[in-house]
């Protein structure tokens, strides 16, 4: 009985030493974001993992050097294998390609170079089977001069007569010259006359894509209507192109454009930089429209069933006005506005807390319960490798992944893939194709648009034909699937590990997050989520190795850490344990880390904590001690 008494009086003294161990969890603070509670149902886009399709140049299966549809559904596959979600593919439409395709003659047709409708219709069937959703590109900015809109427009039928933005000019001492001084994003005036209709029309981009009058309800309609027609084929939702060009200032009661004013900075009359965009870009009848859009996508919904259906919307605009797009008390918007930060505030010399900022910035500007979202690279700009760094492809899928919401990774970038230079000669890209050989390259396209990279064969297995629309990267024989899917740490491998990891953890999908630069080197993403692992995501974004205490910056984490993902750089192994007070990391490394199962998590006046589960066992102990005893 003595015996059965001091058992039980050691077993509560351990249990009193074990309960001062135990830590508050987590530690809110402001930089903590919560995405949601733990039960309520996420959507399909909000944890996703997009991948932007370039059809272009990701598989060519007739041999023609392009890449077609064909090729796309023969690759979905892969798109699987990697863990992707929901691909959204640029644009697959009727087009004499003076834009590679954002020029469309025929919204609802398929552009022969690309295939046939009975070639979409089987990429549906194949994306539907392998449970892949297919986003495609709404261009509503533009057509192509081609389309019949604009030719019955130009010709003066009353019925296209306003379908484009015309205006016939501004007369000075009898001379005629362009409406406004506006510029196009691909150099030179944005007005260009008509012989046919005597009268200027706007393009916002090159002049074979002249510019939708959003201001005449039958464009509205027009547009509204192409989203229904593809609704109806099954896609699942919609990348909205240039977003904020749609709409531009009316005329005045004189019937007048504004001019523009100018930029200090830029002293090339010819450049888009040149003025400030005040009346061509960002008007507030735009953030309506798109709401317009989401509103037939709802109603397609109500209609017809089936799982929500959304927009992406691309928009370099100021962050106040991108959360706008978001939607608002009374109107839903797009449900991922591209967040662009990623692209547009890090350079190859940001350090951790330029890092941090650029998270914070979007997590904190986002409306209560909407969702985040990460784009890493797409067509429109080097790519991440050749931007940030090739040897922080990894660390950068890793960020991506383990932020909250949803990722957006543009092809080729899970691979390593990197900017390929491509001569004067070889450029096809209008906005290069508009300047000159001296200068070409800042405003080309086309280092990030050449062939994907399957394997070390010819074409790098994109294609067997002679010449493919852009060159193949000199790396190809290093860089491509087939090989990296036999290096166990590959960039490819990496990629995939991380989606894994993200489908089967509630924490990465839906735990709260605290991003925290620990110095100018090293940043951390921690996502915890109550009575569920804790994750964290370190990042050494310089050259040196770091030594870091993590209980300095996190003193709620447990003593010891369970190492999920490495990269090549790492000197830990899947699987190994690290004490949390000191963990070396080595140069430009990066990992993700797991708290222990050695840890319960349990609720005490509001306040979650963590009890290390010996605690639990020897206040069991004491229990059957207790009971044995009387
Ligand atoms: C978007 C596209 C770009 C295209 C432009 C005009 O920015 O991403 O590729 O040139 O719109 O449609």
């Amino acid at each position: 009985m003595i015996k059965h008494r001091l058992g039980a009086l050691i077993a509560v003294l351990l249990q009193v030493i074990c309960l001062t161990w135990s830590q508050p969890f987590p530690n809110y603070h402001a930089d903590f974001v919560s995405i949601g509670d733990r039960d309520s149902d996420l959507k399909w886009w909000q944890t996703g993992a997009f991948y932007q399709i370039y059809p272009r140049s990701f598989k060519d299966s007739n041999g023609d050097g392009v890449g077609d549809l064909n090729g796309i559904a023969e690759q979905l596959p892969y798109l699987k294998e990697i863990g992707i979600t929901a691909t959204w593919l640029s644009p697959i439409f009727t087009s004499p390609m003076a834009d590679f395709g954002y020029d469309i003659a025929n919204f609802t047709e398929v552009a022969p170079i690309f295939g046939t409708m009975a070639d979409f219709d089987h990429l549906m069937e194949v994306a539907k089977k392998l449970d892949i959703k297919i986003i495609l590109d709404f261009v509503p900015n533009h057509s192509s001069d081609e389309c019949e809109w604009f030719r019955r427009s130009a010709a003066g039928d009353p019925e296209f007569k306003d379908f484009y933005v015309w205006h016939p000019g501004r007369m000075e001492n009898g001379n005629r010259h362009p409406p406004s001084n506006w510029i196009s994003v691909f150099r030179g005036s944005a007005w260009q006359w008509h012989d046919g209709r005597q009268e200027y029309y706007l393009h916002q981009f090159v002049k074979k894509q002249p510019d939708l009058n959003y201001r005449n309800p039958k464009v509205r309609e027009t547009m509204s209507n192409v989203l229904r027609f593809w609704l109806a084929k099954g896609v699942s939702g919609f990348r909205i192109d240039a977003v904020p060009h749609v709409f531009e200032i009316a005329p005045d009661a004189q019937n007048q454009y504004r001019d523009e004013p100018r930029n200090d900075w830029d002293n090339d009359p010819e450049d888009y930089g040149y003025l400030q965009h005040i009346y061509t870009v960002d008007q507030p009848e735009t953030i309506d429209l798109v709401y317009s859009w989401r509103a037939v996508l709802d109603s397609f919904q109500r209609e017809h069933g089936g799982e929500e259906r959304i927009l992406m919307a691309e928009t370099y605009s100021p962050i106040d006005i991108v959360m706008q797009y978001y939607g608002n008390a009374t109107a839903e918007g797009a449900q991922l506005p591209f967040n662009f930060l990623l692209i547009s505030e890090l350079s190859n010399s940001s350090n951790a807390h330029a890092y941090e900022g650029t998270a914070l910035k979007w997590l904190q500007h986002m409306p209560q319960g909407r969702t985040a979202n990460w784009v890493l690279g797409n067509h429109d700009k080097p790519r991440v490798g050749s931007r940030l760094g090739r040897d922080r492809v990894d660390m950068l899928n890793m960020l991506t992944a383990t932020l909250p919401g949803a990722s957006v990774t543009y092809q080729g970038e899970e691979l390593g893939m990197t900017d390929v230079w491509i001569s004067w000669k070889d450029t096809v890209d209008p906005s290069a194709c508009n300047t000159n050989p001296s200068i070409y390259e800042q405003y080309s396209r086309d280092p990030e648009r050449t062939p994907f990279q399957w394997t070390d064969a010819q074409d790098a297995g994109f294609s067997n034909a002679s010449k493919t629309w852009l060159p193949i990267a000199l790396d190809y024989k290093l860089v491509n699937v087939e090989l990296e899917r036999q290096k166990p740490l590959s960039h490819l491998n990496v990629f995939k590990q991380l989606w894994q990891l993200r489908k089967q953890s509630n924490t990465l999908q839906r735990g709260e997050t605290e991003v925290k630069a620990l110095s100018d080197a090293v940043l951390a993403v921690k996502r915890g989520l109550e009575h569920d692992s804790t994750f964290l995501t370190l990042l050494n974004i310089y050259d040196g190795v770091e030594t870091i205490n993590l209980r300095q910056s996190f003193p709620d984490l447990p003593p010891e850490l369970k190492v999920v993902v490495v990269t090549e750089r790492s000197q830990v192994k899947v699987g190994d344990l690290i004490n949390s007070t000191s963990l070396q990391l080595q140069p430009k490394d990066s990992l993700i880390l797991q708290s222990t199962s050695s840890y319960y998590s349990y609720a005490t006046n509001g306040e979650s904590r963590l009890l290390p589960v010996l605690g639990v066992y020897l206040w069991l102990a004491q229990v059957a001690l207790y009971l044995s005893s009387r």
